[in-house]
């Protein structure tokens, strides 16, 4: 593949931070087991970053929560000086102090170090767009968003998102500050998620969905790269992968999506841009939509 983007679908963020819908999921780019860690093969890891955004992609997707801060770090070295169209979206919230321990914590001290030490990590002065990971149930909801409304009046924060919420809480949030983005699961055999986009789109907030291609957060692999059936059927008479229409389907699916799949190596990652360019008659939709799903 050259160096020509082949993306050309653009969303504007809070109607500001124009990016291209496809964007890179970096959480893999840490230790393994369990996302905790540096990543083994830092310079790897670097070079995939920067290929990424060789190849247009302008939004990427980490956490403070991946690799306990070092996915964050591997894209500060990776990248820094950053181009001045790239947004890199972060997350606080949760704690994680060994691959196996995964503790929400969205108390206002918790979220307002994490900032703090996204701030250093990624050498920026202000997070275009910083996410709750995960809703903590020991901590009023009200008061995790209205610490990260603090934090985006110091300047510290430009947008808000929020991950994995449900429609009561993106009600109870935005009722406390603009919400920009939501976070949450979404692919075409898991459509669990359908009424919290379906909330998205008519709230002019984009839905960057995790899992679109399948895969399990903590296991390697992606089941959709090995779909039967239509996907597969579809993907052989484009002369495509079923991955990449799985991808092709969410852009098509609707406008604010931003996807963030995630890959270690250079060759899924042109693999999966691929996917958008590939067009999708509406024969092809209303047959993929028809795809049995999690619901
Ligand atoms: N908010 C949340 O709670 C949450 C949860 C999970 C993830 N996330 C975010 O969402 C991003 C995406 O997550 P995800 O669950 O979609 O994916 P992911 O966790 O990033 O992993 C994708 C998996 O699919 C494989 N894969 C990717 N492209 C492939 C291809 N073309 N063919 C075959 N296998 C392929 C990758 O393996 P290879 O490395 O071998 O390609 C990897 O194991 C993450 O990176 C993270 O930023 C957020």
């Amino acid at each position: 593949m050259n160096n020509t983007t082949l993306i050309s679908s653009t969303y504007a963020i809070a109607d500001e931070l124009i990016v291209n819908r496809f964007g890179y999921g970096a959480m893999r780019l840490s230790g393994q087991p369990g996302n905790f860690g540096a990543y083994p093969d830092w310079e790897g890891g670097k070079k995939l970053l920067r290929r990424a955004v060789e190849l247009g992609i302008n939004f990427i997707d980490t956490a403070e929560a991946y690799g306990a801060g070092f996915n964050e770090k591997i894209i500060a070295d990776a990248l820094y000086p950053y181009p001045d169209d790239l947004i890199i979206a972060t997350k606080g919230g949760i704690n994680k102090s060994a691959p196996d321990k995964i503790l929400a914590d969205a108390s206002p001290e918790f979220l307002r170090r994490g900032v703090e030490g996204s701030l250093q990590r990624l050498k920026l002065e202000q997070i275009d767009l910083y996410q709750l990971h995960r809703p903590d149930p020991k901590v009023p909801f009200t008061e995790s968003i209205s610490a990260l409304k603090e934090l985006q009046d110091e300047g510290k924060i430009r947008h808000i998102g929020i991950s994995n919420v449900s429609l009561e809480q993106i009600k109870t949030a935005r009722e406390i500050v603009e919400i920009a983005s939501v976070q949450n699961k979404l692919s075409i055999s898991d459509r669990t998620n359908q009424d919290i986009l379906d909330c998205c789109i008519q709230n002019n907030i984009a839905f960057i969905p995790y899992g679109s291609l399948g895969a399990h957060p903590l296991r390697r692999g992606a089941p959709l790269a090995n779909a039967e059936g239509i996907l597969a059927d579809i993907a052989h008479k484009k002369g495509v992968k079923p991955n990449q229409i799985a991808l092709a389907w969410l852009l098509h699916y609707a406008p604010n999506i931003i996807l963030i799949p995630g890959t270690t190596t250079i060759a899924h990652l042109e693999a999966n841009i691929a996917a958008s360019a590939i067009h999708l008659t509406a024969e092809e939709i209303n047959s993929l939509n028809r795809i049995s799903t999690t619901k």
